[in-house]
Parts: structure tokens; C-alpha cells; sequence
């Protein structure tokens, strides 16, 4: 038995028989509860886990750094235990752990709808703040920004798991999380923006002047979910293409500019609205034409497709690349206001063509309003 074990053999009364004896008393531990489906069987959290004894006492059930093995799973779930502990001490430990095992933890069938929502919500919200704090520069998110970024992407993934989407998400952040972090900060941009602005609200679902509080709520919820699930179609992608390090030849250009139409496919069957399974095909589409999947132009492209084109550049360029350094927001906000180089004949787009002077891919007005909000938000040039 180490030392830290012995350490925790304080306690008093008789243990819960689950194959470890360590004892503590509640009081001298600061715990917090954790779901036991997030301990998923073979993995090796580099943290403490306790369980509660009928006689209410803290018992080490797992040392850190040893593997969970199905049968300790299976004994804890014979006993019906709902929650296990983790030290508070080791929740940045515990929150590392949750990362790098999000996809098995949402595919974990012993995990209820919210507990998943719940842990999906804590690991993306800290996406979004590392974001904050790196790449915008804007310093750090305060405790209530915190917290409302995390109730409204739990909630977006409830509302996912509801409309039987869930599955696309695991999918999707299994084959390349990049693309799972990169549409989490495109969530948070499209709802903080759409917060802002119910005159856009209105124009994706007539009628929300109208709504009562909690409807309108719904809406912007169900504008963060398209955010979230814009490039699913991307789980259809070889990584060899999508972490490419180097602009993409004209077959793997065409590979990519699949994945709105391969998005829109995989939610098809779902309960979502029909603006966001529209946002998701759109949002590759240039106002004033030449985009994809459809060449689309102008008001032909949905609202929620055109806000989206913006906070999908606006992030991809904030963002480090494989191939490429993160661009300065105010920089950013300069090449999506700039007019591009003209195209020679038949030359592929390429990833990079979005460095050149985009105007022509956004709605201008909505460009405008993103960049007050921008200057609102004081993002470092
Ligand atoms: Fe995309
Ligand atoms: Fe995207």
C-alpha cells in the first residue's frame, strides 16, 4: 500500500466492501461528485476516486495512475452507486482526463442524456476559455460568462441527444477534434452575436418578437446547435485531408467541399428545425455566389447560413492551422472586409484563398454588425 493509501486510512466505522479499504471522514476532504459513467473501463485517471459508504464515509476506490478494470465498474455498479468523488485538489487533473476520453464517455450507454450534456458542457466551456485567454486575447472569462457558457451548451447538447443527433457528435469529435473545437467556439460566437441582435433572431424564425421568453430562449439554443453541428460532415473526411499541411490539390478540394451536403445527410433523419439542417448545407455558400455546395447567392442563402459563413472564417483564422500560425482577430477583420485577388482560370480555391480579401463571401450587413460586436467584445489586434 502507498503512503498517500495509508494516509487515507483515518476513518472510522466499517468500509463498503468494493475492494478497497481506504477510510476518511467527509470533513476533512473537499470532494466533488462526479458520474461513474465517466469512468470508462481500461482507462488510467491520473486522479483519486472515492465512494460513499452507507455509514457516509469517503473510501479510495481507485488510486491514480492504476486502470479501472470492468470488474471494479461492475462491482460499483452492483452496489447502485450513482456518484463517485474526486478531490478537488485534482479537478484540473479530472477535467484533462474528460478531454481526452469525451467521445467513449458520450457513446457510454451507462451515462444518462444530462450527466453526458453535463460533462460535454464543462470540457467545451473550457475550449471556449482557453480561446479567450489565447488566441482572442481577450484576457479572462469572468465566473458568470463561465457559467452561462456552460448552461447553454448543456443545454444545446440535451436538445442534440433529444433530436437523436448525439451519435453525429460523438462521431465528429472521435474523428478530429480540431473540428470539435473549432465548432464549439462557433457556437459560442453565433449565440453571444445572435444574443445581441433579436432583428436577426426574427429573420431565422418569423414570429420572435412574439414569443414568450422561453421560446425565444429555444431559438437562439437551436441557432448554437446548427454552430455545433455546421461541420459533421466533416467525420466523413480522412484526417490525411483535413490536417493536410499544405494548401489541398483539386481531388482533395473536391473530397472537402462535400461535407455540408454530407453534414445536412447525417441530420436529416433527426427532429431538428429545418433552419438549422439548411445553416449546416449553406454555410459554405459566398453571397455573392461562388461558393459551395450549391452556388447559392445572395438571399438565396439562408440567414443562419450567412451568419454562420462569418463566425466559421472568423474562427478558422483565429485559430492555429496545421499549416499555418493563428491570424490577430483585428487582422482577421480586416481580410474579411478586404477584396480579394483576382482568380486566374479554373485555379482551385485552395484553403489558403480565404487569407486573400473576402468581402464578397459575406452578407455585408451582418458583416457589420459582427464587427461592432467584435469591437464591443475589445478583441487584441
Ligand atoms: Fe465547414
Ligand atoms: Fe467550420
Amino acid at each position: 500500500m502507498t503512503q498517500a493509501a495509508r494516509e487515507e486510512r483515518t476513518g472510522t466505522g466499517e468500509p463498503l466492501s468494493l475492494g478497497h479499504q481506504s477510510v476518511n471522514p467527509m470533513s476533512e476532504r473537499r470532494l466533488m461528485s462526479i458520474p461513474p459513467g465517466v469512468i470508462i473501463p481500461g482507462s488510467l485517471p491520473k486522479f483519486r476516486i472515492y465512494v460513499l459508504s452507507p455509514q457516509g464515509q469517503y473510501i479510495l476506490w481507485a488510486q491514480e495512475g492504476n486502470t479501472v478494470t470492468p470488474d471494479q465498474l461492475a462491482r460499483l455498479s452492483n452496489f447502485g452507486l450513482k456518484e463517485v468523488f474526486v478531490d478537488l485538489d485534482e479537478a484540473f487533473k479530472y477535467e484533462e482526463y474528460l478531454e481526452s476520453h469525451l467521445e467513449p464517455i458520450l457513446e457510454h450507454p451507462g451515462t444518462s442524456d444530462s450527466q453526458k450534456a453535463e460533462i460535454f458542457s464543462k470540457v467545451s466551456t473550457n475550449v471556449v476559455k482557453g480561446a479567450f485567454e489565447t488566441s482572442l486575447g481577450l484576457g479572462r472569462m469572468g465566473p458568470d460568462v463561465v457559467q452561462r457558457t456552460q448552461a447553454m451548451i448543456e443545454k444545446a447538447l440535451i436538445f442534440i441527444a433529444e433530436a437523436k443527433s448525439l451519435q453525429a457528435v460523438t462521431k465528429m469529435i472521435g474523428h478530429d477534434y480540431k473540428t470539435y473545437e473549432h465548432a464549439t467556439k462557433v457556437l459560442w460566437f453565433t449565440v453571444a452575436f445572435l444574443g445581441h441582435h433579436p432583428e436577426i433572431l426574427e429573420r431565422v424564425q418569423p414570429g420572435y418578437p412574439t414569443f414568450d421568453e422561453d421560446r425565444r430562449t429555444e431559438v437562439l439554443r437551436q441557432c448554437g446547435v446548427a454552430a455545433l453541428l455546421h461541420d459533421i460532415g466533416k467525420a466523413c473526411i480522412s484526417q490525411e485531408i483535413l490536417n493536410k499541411d499544405g494548401p489541398l490539390d483539386q481531388v482533395e478540394w473536391e473530397i472537402l467541399k462535400r461535407h455540408p451536403s454530407d453534414g445536412t445527410a447525417m441530420l436529416l433523419d433527426s427532429d431538428m428545425p429545418l433552419f438549422v439542417k439548411k445553416a449546416v448545407l449553406h454555410h459554405h455558400e459566398d453571397f455573392g455566389g461562388g461558393g459551395y455546395p450549391m452556388n447559392l447567392e445572395g438571399m438565396n442563402i439562408t440567414i443562419l447560413g450567412r451568419v454562420l459563413r462569418i463566425m466559421d472564417v472568423f474562427d478558422a483564422m483565429t485559430s492555429r492551422r496545421p499549416y499555418k500560425e493563428a491570424v490577430p482577430p483585428l487582422k482577421a477583420v480586416q481580410i474579411m472586409v478586404g477584396t480579394p485577388e483576382e482568380k486566374k482560370d479554373g485555379e482551385a480555391p485552395g484553403q489558403d484563398d480565404r487569407d486573400r480579401g473576402m468581402r464578397r463571401c459575406f452578407d455585408d450587413e451582418l458583416l457589420r454588425k459582427f464587427i461592432v460586436f467584435l469591437g464591443n467584445a475589445k478583441l487584441k489586434g
